[in-house]
């Protein structure tokens, strides 16, 4: 190789071998501002089986996580560990609910109460089965407080 073409050997080598860092989550804090226009947002609800009429961003989310309990409902049951989930669920932070004055510091703080909840049954804790009742207890702090309909659902999805 000639001499001058070395450096741009070097910056094409390390062009190829430096890894490129991994893309960050976005954030999802009560500040996310939320896209207008976005599916489950006012104005463009959802239409699915379960709501022919449409149904918001957040209550999407919501089926989400009756879906994820399941699922760590049958792993803490089998005794295997519960699929990590935090890094999607923590969207109820920042999805439109139908009413928009419902995403505020009161259900932001049992969201991140709820999350937290979350994080601990997927770090492999000593009593799963406790960690996923404190879950159950984090979407029934919420739903006491704000939306009472589902309380009979997650009362069914008890160990
Ligand atoms: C921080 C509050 C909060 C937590 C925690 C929470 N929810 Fe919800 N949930 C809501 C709100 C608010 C709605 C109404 C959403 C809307 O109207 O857009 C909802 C809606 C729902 C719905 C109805 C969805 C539909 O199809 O209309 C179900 C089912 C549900 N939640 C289950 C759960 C379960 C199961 C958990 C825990 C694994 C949970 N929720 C945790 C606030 C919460």
């Amino acid at each position: 190789m000639r001499p001058w073409r070395l450096p741009l050997a070097v910056l094409l080598v390390t062009g190829c071998v430096r890894p490129s860092p991994p893309p960050s989550l976005p954030d999802c804090t009560l500040s996310t501002p939320l896209p207008p226009g976005v599916p489950g947002s006012p104005g463009h609800l959802v239409v699915t089986d379960l709501h022919p009429d449409g149904t918001s961003e957040l209550a999407l989310v919501m089926r989400g996580l009756v879906d994820d309990a399941k699922v760590a409902r049958a792993a803490v049951l089998e005794g295997r560990p519960v699929p990590p989930r935090w890094s999607v669920q923590r969207t109820m932070r920042c999805a439109w609910p139908t009413a928009a004055a419902d995403r505020d510091e009161k259900f932001d703080a049992l969201a991140q109460a709820y999350l937290e909840q979350v994080r601990t049954l997927e770090s492999n804790p000593a009593d799963p089965r406790l960690a996923y009742t404190h879950v159950l207890e984090g979407c029934l702090a919420c739903h006491q407080t704000m939306c009472p309909g589902p309380i009979d659902l997650i009362e069914g999805l008890r160990l």
